[in-house]
């Protein structure tokens, strides 16, 4: 590492000689790219380098740092500089508190899409959240998630419910790997087992499928679709359009509704007389949303995120 990177830049500063300054350099390297949060991201990257968690890298800036080490970051910081996102470069990204594997081919979890999975929360604690149950249980609360990407949003709703059994769906076979191994890694306890199913296909059809084969409907649909305008997919930073897999960004046909007008067109088939459909929402989408909610005979409400944006479309069945 340099001031730059080989190849990227031929500066002529010399090395890091110590952790504290690889990570100096790491940031002023990323500011010079235009990397927004360029010091928080150089903390990720210099730390995942040295193998470390953040907080060990603020213990450990007086370490001396090898020339493995420094090969190691220049190469994840070439890649940064290259706009790729940091989650991907490595290989997770918080949600909820919890670390999630992402990698090519599978959105990265975003902090809005927290605000469904409280709300979700906050409507099954309507539905009890007693003891810990399963498939078999016909008191459980059942919830799936429609589109799950790393399954940030079922694999949440299932540790925050312990009474809950939730499915989990996408059409992407690099989506559901990437969840199964997340439900692998965030089970070590075993607390999932017999309460989370992950499967590929059209959601849909799937869940139509599994509300047959069961005999019930759900208590909750849940689904962060792609809503990403056909005129708006050349706007987004290359970090999401180069990078983030094109199925889980741009809606179908260009028409960003077209998610949340199918989950309103399925709702009574798929979810039980008084259960919810909560669907994640792009910037202006609302009143959209909201008229095709009162055409189906629902009466739409909204959760809005922390920029006041209705960011969760929720109808009761
Ligand atoms: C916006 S991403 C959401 C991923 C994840 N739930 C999240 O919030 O980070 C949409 C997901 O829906 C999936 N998807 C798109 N159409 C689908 C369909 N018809 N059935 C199931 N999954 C679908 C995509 O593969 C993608 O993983």
């Amino acid at each position: 590492m340099s001031d730059g990177t080989r190849g990227e830049t031929q500066g002529s500063v010399a090395a890091p000689r110590t952790a504290g300054d690889m990570l100096r350099m790491a940031r002023e390297f990323l500011q010079r790219k235009g990397i927004e949060e360029a010091r928080l991201e150089a903390e990720l990257l210099v730390a995942h380098a040295l193998g470390f968690d953040r907080l060990r890298l603020f213990l450990a800036l007086d370490r001396p740092v090898t020339a493995e080490e420094i090969d190691r970051a220049r190469d994840l910081l070439v890649r940064r500089g290259r706009r790729e996102p940091t989650a991907y470069i490595v290989g997770r990204r918080e949600f909820y508190k919890r670390e999630f594997q992402v990698g090519k081919g599978v959105l990265v979890p975003r902090p809005e899409t927290e605000h469904l999975v409280d709300r979700a929360r906050e409507l099954s604690g309507e539905r009890g959240t007693g003891a810990a149950s399963a498939w078999d249980d016909p008191a459980a609360p059942w919830i799936a998630d429609l589109g799950t990407g790393s399954g940030c949003i079922a694999l949440t709703c299932a540790l925050e419910l312990p009474a809950a059994c939730v499915t989990a769906v996408d059409v992407s076979g690099a989506a559901v790997l990437c969840a199964r191994a997340n439900l692998a890694a965030l089970d070590a306890a075993g607390a999932l087992a017999g309460r989370v199913e992950l499967l590929e296909g059209d959601g849909f059809d799937v869940l139509a499928r599994r509300v047959r084969e069961r005999g019930r409907k759900l208590d909750l649909l849940l689904s962060n679709p792609p809503y990403v305008a056909r005129e708006e997919a050349a706007t987004l930073a290359p970090e999401v359009k180069d990078y983030e897999p094109e199925l889980a960004l741009s809606a179908p046909a260009g028409d960003p509704d077209h998610g949340a007008r199918r989950l309103l067109d399925a709702a009574r088939e798929l979810v039980v007389p008084g259960g919810a459909v909560l669907v994640e929402l792009g910037l202006g989408q609302a009143p959209r949303v909201a008229e095709l909610a009162r055409a189906r005979g629902f009466t739409p409400a909204f959760v809005r995120d922390l920029a006041k944006i209705e960011r969760v479309l929720e109808v009761r069945v």
